[in-house]
């Protein structure tokens, strides 16, 4: 029987520097993938995290990471060649089915760009949605990821970018991402959804904003970044009350996920 927790090698095919402490991993991988999941990444005697896929096309997959501890510093240590470890893809990610002839607006803060990034480029241009509008914030300039693709959506008349501060030589928005909401075309509320990722006091903050704007609950999902360790239901690290967030999530519904946060 195959043992689910022996990771596979993955080839660093390249490295996409987006900050100093951001940095795209492009990695040759063929098995398929949804966007939204996650890899349990790791690299021998450093640990294992999950990592979000935030792209993939023919034989490549990219994930996004921030150096912020022991793992994360040695795969800033790797350079292209070299191997990286992966188990998964694990979780549900999102179905796109989910928004076939809807209004989609994507709101991202930070690093929570990253796994809806494929969900947007999936559905710019498409006809498949009614519409797509993306609002997204960062901390500063100098956090902005995905730039080149970012200052497109922006030209194209798709996204808006705010940063909650700027320095000199900024001409863009500035503002917390909530600040912004009203931009967003609300006319026909009942065909819009909206996916919202970041950090939890901005998921917070912008789902109350949207419920206050009588968004139905059903038609907001979120991504759910909760500690995890074995990601398939095993360990129970992830698991909240009945619901294993591996195995149900990352993604889910706001009413599922204010459940699971309450
Ligand atoms: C579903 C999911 C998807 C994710 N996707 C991504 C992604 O796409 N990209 C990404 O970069 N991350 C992602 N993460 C987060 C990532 O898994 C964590 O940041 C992971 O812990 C990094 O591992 P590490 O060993 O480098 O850091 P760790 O050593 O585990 O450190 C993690 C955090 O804990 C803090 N910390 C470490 N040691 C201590 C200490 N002794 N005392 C206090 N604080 C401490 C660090 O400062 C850091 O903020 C995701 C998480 C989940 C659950
Ligand atoms: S991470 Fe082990 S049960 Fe979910």
């Amino acid at each position: 029987m195959n043992n689910p927790f022996l990771p596979e090698k993955m080839q660093i095919l390249d490295i996409i520097p987006e900050t100093p402490i951001d940095h795209t991993y492009v990695l040759a991988r063929e098995k398929p993938v949804r966007p939204g999941q996650f890899l349990q990444l790791s690299v021998p005697g450093a640990g294992e995290a999950p990592i979000s896929v935030s792209d993939f096309d023919d034989g490549r997959l990219f994930v996004t990471i921030r150096k912020v501890g022991r793992l994360t510093e040695a795969i800033f240590d790797l350079a292209p060649g070299d191997f990286l470890f992966a188990r998964g893809p694990y979780g549900n990610g999102f179905d796109y089915s989910d928004y076939f002839g809807t209004n989609l607006k994507v709101i991202a803060g930070g690093t929570g760009l990253a796994p809806v990034k494929k969900v947007i480029k999936n559905f710019l241009g498409s006809d498949r949605v009614a519409g797509l509008e993306v609002l997204l914030g960062f901390k500063t300039p100098a956090d902005i990821l995905y730039r080149d693709e970012v200052r497109a959506w922006v030209e194209a008349g798709v996204a808006t970018l705010t940063v909650d501060q700027s320095d000199s030589g900024w001409t863009g928005n500035t503002g917390l991402i909530t600040g912004y909401l009203k931009n967003l075309d609300l006319r026909e509320i009942e065909n819009c959804r909206f996916i919202v990722v970041g950090p939890p006091v901005m998921i917070k903050f912008v789902t109350l904003e949207l419920l206050l704007l009588q968004v139905p609950e059903d038609n907001i999902w979120v991504s759910f970044e909760r500690k995890m360790s074995c990601g398939i239901g095993k360990c129970g690290h992830c698991k909240i009350d009945e619901t294993y967030v591996c195995l149900e999530g990352p993604v889910f519904r706001l009413p599922k996920a204010r459940r699971l946060l309450d």
